[in-house]
């Protein structure tokens, strides 16, 4: 891969959306995605298959699975909890799978109602379930620096679940700073531990903007040879069971970001501002990045 090439993976019609205080239909998340498609990002969470009594705002991803034509450009994943939620996504044609076990006993305890030992034992069930019928398996480690119930994460438990995630198959770890507690030193040291042992290629991570580092945090994982990012478009985003999890890093910013910075990402930059008006229509709200006004120009 080229060094200067940087992957976005848009993950605003997921994790941004999933805890709104206005809901997004199935339709008009559709529209949002085949916008994001337009602008040429290379890869887009589009829903996750979980229970919509737990998370109403996801309701209706098979409808937005049926929605979207095959597209060869751009890598189209969705995110599952449970084995349940691997045979929808499957039967609704999904291609690319996300598991996301996190790296304490609470928080998988509060998300997907398992301990850390049966959310880790099912997701790598996932991960071979995946790859035998040859779809392609991210890993997501959650509450990968901090956990709001339990405090700071030890890196070995991340190379422990990252190892485990990877012998079971899956293609990609992604490390997720789900409450956004991480600092520069705290992601440059997990993600050189990460490079070291896994290699920087099938890592990637995401960051949440909560305490205003989610830019300085991508600088040190961009200097630790990290090369593919999370982000949610106008910064939406936040988890309904993490208590203090703010939106997650705005993509217009870190698109930006990256383009002064001589990063390629083959993003349409001129395209997010409408892109984010679009969302602050539907959802009723104020978005966006802090590059949002001045892109506008
Ligand atoms: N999709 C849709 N429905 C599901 C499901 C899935 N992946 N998994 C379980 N269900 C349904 C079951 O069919 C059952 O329905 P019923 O009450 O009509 O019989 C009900 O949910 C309870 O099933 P159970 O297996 O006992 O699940 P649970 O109550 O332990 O909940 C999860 C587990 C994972 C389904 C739920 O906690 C969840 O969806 N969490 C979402 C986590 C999330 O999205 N977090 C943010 C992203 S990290
Ligand atoms: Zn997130």
């Amino acid at each position: 891969m080229n060094d200067d090439y940087v992957f976005i993976n848009e993950v605003g019609p997921r994790d941004g959306l999933q805890n709104q205080k206005t809901i997004m239909s199935a339709p008009a998340r559709l529209e949002l995605i085949k916008k994001l498609i337009d602008a040429n990002f290379p890869g887009i969470e589009v829903a996750s298959f979980v229970s919509p009594k737990a998370v109403p705002a996801m309701e209706g991803a098979g409808e937005i699975m049926h929605g979207l034509n095959e597209n060869k450009e751009c890598e189209i994943s969705v995110l599952v909890p449970n084995l349940k939620g691997f045979e929808l996504a499957r039967d609704a044609g999904a291609k690319i799978i996300s598991v996301v076990p996190s790296a304490t006993e609470t928080m998988n305890q509060k998300n997907i109602n398992m301990g850390l030992e049966a959310a880790i034992n099912s997701s790598c069930d996932i991960l071979k379930e995946t790859k035998s019928i040859k779809l392609k398996a991210r890993g997501y480690v959650a509450v990968a620096w901090e956990c709001p119930f339990e405090g700071k994460v030890d890196k070995k438990i991340i190379l422990k679940i990252a190892e485990k995630l990877l012998l079971a198959g899956a293609d990609e770890i992604i490390l997720a700073d789900t409450i956004g507690a991480a600092n520069p030193s705290s992601v440059g040291s997990l993600i050189k531990d990460c490079v070291n042992e896994f290699g920087q290629d099938i890592l990637s991570v995401h960051f949440h903007d909560t305490r205003a580092m989610a830019l300085a945090n991508v600088c040190a994982a961009l200097t630790e040879g990290i090369r593919k990012f999370d982000s949610c478009i106008g910064g939406l985003g936040g988890c309904p069971f993490a208590p203090g999890a703010a939106g997650n890093l705005a993509t217009e910013d870190l698109a930006n970001m990256l383009y002064q910075m001589g990063f390629v990402t083959n993003v349409h930059l001129e395209k997010l501002p409408k892109i984010v008006d679009f969302c602050e229509t539907q959802l009723n709200t104020s978005l966006g990045g802090r590059m949002t006004a001045w892109l506008s120009n």
